[in-house]
């Protein structure tokens, strides 16, 4: 039950408060202490009770473009009353079709269709069944088994939790897919605490890839999925060499690799893509949230041609994937997206990370030396601060960093013990001053 104080500090009643039951979020402590969010304007939230608050997380990793964007709400508010909504299915609208076009045009050479879903978990679960289906539809049907990483966030649905390594994600949702199994992640603080960027140490964790699938024998394997920077498990970069070698390995065994870049994707490391940034192309890339600022619901998958043209056979009257979601392309979620990519385009932002990324890394490097800080890791506009757990009650130390600094008027994300950063794309070095400052006050007295 939520205190009277609670309450006032909400301006909500208590049942109010009380029938959301909230995703991800420990639901009778924030009924307790509500921390709600009433506007956001630029790089700022605004409080229920009237303070501004930083964005230090882009919303959750999506808002890139910064809030209220004025030219995605035109352009939604358009839509709805020009075309509001098309069936998906047999039947197109110019929106869809267009935001395709353009969003190949920012992929490597090869990677030429998009497949639209609705959020990154859809993004993971269209990606792994086009894999499937695509060895099947090529004659390959014995490749049915799926390759994930220790660590590795892809959404939450079967699928993905099943190729997924996040142990609370996955301890009570049964048997999950089978035929998976999953390599090391590539967290190696011995050798890369501190780093700065790529680690030096650790693109042998790739040799992974070969010993699982020599178990399994490489003739059944798939796909292989990782997020290239690995984000909800609390920012893991890929040692130099490592994305490479998984790279070669796939296509040594005629294995696709696919990059789930529902965080990496839309300027976050600086280039447009991780594919841009680390220079690996993988079969598949799945996207979601930057597509549309995080303003309304879309994710979208790019494959590449040859995958796309294996299915185009049989009857042309016949449907050639059987897979899609009432809302796949949208008219309001294709109109939202081609709007962020204008702004996107028009501000540079896609590349803007790359100006910002060594006075980010020194701001963020900074904190190195204060109280219980074991790690620091960046690349890009993302950055982690790794907090040595509190003795018995792991991930307090770090929520509670997270409850001051929405104290202070800034918004950062939790993980384990671990502070991750990841701003919205226009953010002012100013600005960049002030998120530091902010978490060096509160690391400086963090018990
Ligand atoms: C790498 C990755 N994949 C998938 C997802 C799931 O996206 P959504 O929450 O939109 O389903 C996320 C969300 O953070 C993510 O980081």
């Amino acid at each position: 039950m939520a205190s009277e104080a609670a309450d006032a500090r909400s301006g909500l009643t208590t049942n109010n408060l009380e029938a959301f039951w909230m995703p991800f979020t420990a639901n009778r402590q924030f009924k307790q202490t509500p921390r709600l969010l009433v506007g956001a304007e630029g790089m700022y939230y605004r409080s229920a009770d009237g303070r501004e608050i930083l964005d230090g997380t882009a919303g959750l990793w999506c808002v890139n473009a910064g809030h209220g964007r004025k030219h995605i709400a035109d352009a939604i508010a358009a839509q709805v009353m020009e075309l509001d909504y098309a069936p998906a299915f047999q039947m197109g609208h110019p929106k869809a079709f267009e935001l395709a076009a353009r969003l190949v045009t920012y992929m490597p050479a090869g990677i030429d269709h998009v497949f639209f879903t609705n959020s990154g978990s859809e993004s993971v679960e269209t990606g792994l069944k086009m894999a499937l289906a695509y060895h099947k539809v090529k004659g390959d049907g014995g490749r049915f088994r799926l390759i994930g990483r220790e660590r590795g966030y892809h959404g939450v649905n079967f699928g993905g939790i099943s190729v997924g390594g996040i142990v609370t994600n996955r301890k009570h949702f049964g048997t999950l897919l089978t035929g998976v199994d999953h390599i090391r992640h590539t967290h190696d603080p011995a050798r890369n605490a501190f780093s700065r960027g790529q680690p030096e140490h650790g693109a042998e964790f790739a040799d992974d890839l070969d010993k699982v699938i020599t178990l399994h024998d490489p003739s059944t394997i798939a796909a292989v999925i990782v997020e290239p920077v690995a984000g909800s498990t609390g920012v893991l970069v890929p040692p130099k060499g490592y994305l490479e070698k998984l790279r070669a390995t796939c296509d040594k065994h005629g294995i696709l690799l696919i990059f789930d870049e529902v965080i990496t994707g839309f300027g976050r490391l600086g280039a447009p893509f991780a594919v841009d940034y680390f220079g690996v192309t993988p079969d598949i890339v799945l996207t979601a949230k930057g597509v549309t600022n995080g303003v309304v619901p879309m994710g979208a998958v790019f494959v590449k041609k040859e995958i796309y043209e294996t299915f185009m056979n049989g009857p042309e009257h016949m449907i050639e994937f059987f897979h899609g979601y009432t809302y796949s392309g949208n008219p309001v979620s294709s109109a939202a997206g081609l709007a962020t990519l204008d702004i996107y385009e028009e501000e540079g932002l896609l590349n803007r990370g790359a100006e910002l990324a060594d006075y980010w890394a020194d701001a963020l490097h900074s904190l190195k030396g204060l109280p219980h800080v074991i790690d620091i890791r960046n690349c890009g506009l993302v950055g982690a601060i790794e907090l040595e757990p509190i003795a018995g009650q792991p991930t307090k130390r770090a929520f509670t960093a997270f409850l001051q600094a929405f104290e202070k008027g800034l918004l950062i994300r939790t993980t384990g013990d671990i502070i991750a950063l990841s701003p919205p794309l226009i953010i002012t070095k100013g600005q960049i001053d002030k998120l530091f400052d902010t978490l060096k006050d509160i690391l400086q007295s963090l018990d």
